[in-house]
């Protein structure tokens, strides 16, 4: 077999946004974009342009920054959805616009309420209208994974004939099974009459933990692009993740006779970035980017990777991302040796002032803690574009006593719209005590469902990883704080969801909205 060129489309921009509570401001979107296209992925979806202002915006921004990766927009099949992904893509380099329309029973006859002819339709006067913008159009028939297989061959090749270049083929529901899905391409392939004509894709979610390996059977029955997101972020249960896709390819080469333009180096960092951003940990077990991906616990397999590396390891870590160098920096350690070792992590700063605010941080760490190690590097740069003028609370001040036999007490400052206030209250645990004494000056009348910390690297003098998950009118946000002092940490995390909630868009999810 020769070979192929497996075209990488990460939709965590979008699709991966739609979690519930993985919302990213427009600062952030534009910072995963900027690692998406160093990571060398094809095609960044950057959003639902029509969805609101801020999507727009959003999109706009990704469109007018990325050079190196081609900027997709999604859209439904309507009018006002494509003005507005053609408006939102007018700059940049190489734009596509995404229309969509669920093509299953259930999707046309209780969503859609609609006749399968129309629609077929809909599709091709959607694709029509979105070749008035871009030549590289895709198309994807929602829910294809319950759909009638007569009449997607039929809708797919209108699609193409309208000038579709990219079929996508979406198992919106996560129901299908690797041999099923493998099947439906290579029917489709053979049935479409001008399948020659298109690329074709798969989107897979997760539900039934099958993502990754529905995508790669729909590869080995010739899809030649795959729509993924990092971490496997997503609706529900996610989509398929671009670093298991890519290691998979990359690995099994016997088996997949396909190489892709990614750039591994840069999946750990980028997993981080995206981790730290929407909140949602990397669960430790996580394929290649969990911490214990490469950890040996057992003498056995510790005994057999000091022999030979690969009787228990099948990739490397440095391949992806892992860096074998773990204590690298201290309190002597210059501007110059900082910004040498990030670039060896692969983050390049935009700017002078960026580079002096992460220094600035990376200093301040290293008179609380004697070793930094690469961990604590990737957090403050993940830190330093944080825009504190935008938010609504800022933590001056706390101070908290915790003593044997007595009610743990706290006091805390807070900037809240450039206003300082202060407030006390007690707690059963010195964090309890905190949340009170910031709750009695935000009055924010959220739901705290979720509190966890986790160290970052291991010693006692570790930076402690806070995450937080507050409820508001069925709106969740995850907020994320780190610092030596876990009751900072708390109190950062806590702040940081109440600035994620306060300035949170209301998006709507195309897919459940109509058409
Ligand atoms: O899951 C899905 O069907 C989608 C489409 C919009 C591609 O996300
Ligand atoms: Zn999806």
């Amino acid at each position: 077999m020769s070979q192929e060129s497996l075209i990488i489309f990460d939709t965590t921009l979008r699709d991966g946004e739609q979690s519930p509570g993985a919302s990213m401001t427009l600062e952030e979107k534009v910072r995963i974009a900027k690692m998406l296209e160093k990571m060398k992925v094809d095609v960044i979806e950057a959003g639902f342009p029509v969805a609101s202002p801020g999507d727009f915006k959003a999109v706009k921004a990704v469109a007018d920054t990325i050079k190196d990766s081609t900027v997709c927009g999604l859209s439904r099949a309507l009018d006002k959805d494509i003005e507005a992904a053609g408006e939102a893509l007018k700059g940049a380099t190489a734009a596509r616009i995404h229309t969509f329309i669920a093509t299953s029973p259930i999707h046309m006859r209780e969503k859609l309420n609609m006749q399968p002819e129309q629609v077929l339709d809909h599709a091709v006067r959607a694709i029509k209208k979105a070749r008035q913008y871009v030549d590289d159009v895709e198309f994807s028939a929602e829910d294809a994974g319950r759909s009638e297989p007569e009449f997607l061959y039929r809708i797919v090749e209108a699609a193409i004939d309208a000038g579709a270049r990219t079929i996508n083929i979406p198992d919106t529901v996560g129901y299908t099974i690797p041999h099923q899905f493998g099947e439906l391409m290579k029917n489709l392939l053979e049935k479409v009459p001008n399948a020659d004509k298109a690329i074709f894709s798969v989107h897979c979610h997760n539900d039934l933990g099958l993502a990754v390996g529905n995508s790669l059977a729909a590869f080995l029955n010739g899809a030649r692009q795959i729509e993924c997101t990092i971490n496997g972020l997503g609706e529900r249960a996610g989509n398929a993740s671009l670093e298991e896709i890519v290691m998979a390819v990359r690995t099994r080469q016997d088996v997949f006779p396909c190489d892709t333009r990614i750039d591994a180096t840069h999946i750990v960092p980028t997993s981080r970035l995206v981790s730290r951003i929407t909140g949602f940990p990397v669960q430790p077990n996580k394929a290649v980017v969990g911490k214990n991906a490469f950890a040996h616990e057992s003498g056995i397999h510790q005994d057999g990777v000091i022999k030979s590396r690969e009787t228990y390891e099948i990739m490397r870590a440095q391949d992806v991302g892992w860096s074998d160098n773990k204590m690298v920096l201290g309190k002597h350690s210059g501007r110059n040796a900082f910004k040498t070792r990030l670039k060896e992590l692969g983050f390049v700063f935009d700017t002078d002032d960026q580079l002096n605010q992460a220094f600035q941080r990376f200093k301040n760490l290293a008179d609380r803690k004697h070793e930094i190690f690469d961990e604590d590097l990737l957090l403050i740069v993940s830190q330093t574009h944080e825009n504190p003028e935008e938010n609504t609370y800022e933590l001056i001040y706390s101070e908290v006593c915790s003593e044997t036999g007595e009610t743990p007490n706290a006091r805390v400052t807070l900037k809240i719209e450039g206003q300082e206030v202060t407030g006390s209250a007690s707690g059963s645990g010195p964090v309890d005590a905190v949340y009170q004494a910031i709750e009695l000056l935000v009055n924010s009348q959220t739901e705290l469902k979720l509190y966890s910390v986790n160290n970052i690297t291991r010693g006692t003098d570790s930076q402690g990883e806070v995450t937080v998950q507050l409820q508001k009118n069925g709106e969740m946000v995850y907020g994320h704080g780190a610092h030596t002092d876990i009751v900072i940490a708390s109190a950062r995390a806590y702040i940081d969801a109440l600035n994620k909630l306060s300035s949170m868009i209301k998006r709507s999810h195309p897919q459940y909205d109509g058409i």
